[in-house]
């Protein structure tokens, strides 16, 4: 007869899923309405280093929906759901710096910039949260934040003097 092993769903204790659910899931929000903001900006960009400009928001696109992913798996792998339906990230996220409509490239970085400012916010408070809680969870939110400040880098250099 073959042994029986008791599998747990997770590898995790409870108080550190909670503690990443906590600080990982507005990161998730955030950058999921990246991904959505970040479309409507590169459709739209009119004027100065258009095809830099509509170029670099798709690659910020795909980081964010990436970076997303990363956050949003370790919630999950950790054994805890995530609600990030759109009506949830409509409501929590806050809104977007992008304008409606078509605008010219530098209002528009700037204003992608600020979007990605609000999600840093909450990547640091992840990072500085999960320092004594997760050291895996918090390495999650470092890598988004080494990512998202590139990022950032490359559209303040469309502006900077
Ligand atoms: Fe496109």
């Amino acid at each position: 007869m073959s042994k029986v092993h008791t599998v747990s769903t997770t590898a995790s204790d409870p108080t550190v899923a909670a503690a990443a659910a906590q600080f990982l899931s507005p990161v998730v929000l955030g950058l999921e309405a990246l991904t959505v903001n970040g479309k409507q900006a590169h459709w739209h960009v009119r004027g100065a280093n258009f095809i830099g400009v509509h170029e670099l928001l798709d690659t910020i696109v795909a980081h964010a929906g990436d970076f997303a992913d990363t956050a949003a798996e370790r919630i999950v792998a950790l054994g805890l759901p995530i609600d990030a339906r759109l009506s949830t990230v409509a409501a929590k996220a806050g809104t977007s710096a992008v304008p409606a409509g078509f605008t010219q490239s530098d209002e528009l970085v700037r204003a992608v910039i600020s979007d990605i400012d609000a999600i840093l916010v909450d990547v640091k408070a992840a990072i500085d949260g999960l320092d004594e809680v997760d050291l895996t969870s918090q390495d999650v939110a470092i890598e988004i934040m080494r990512g998202l400040e590139k990022d950032r880098w490359f559209l303040v250099s469309h502006i900077a003097a």
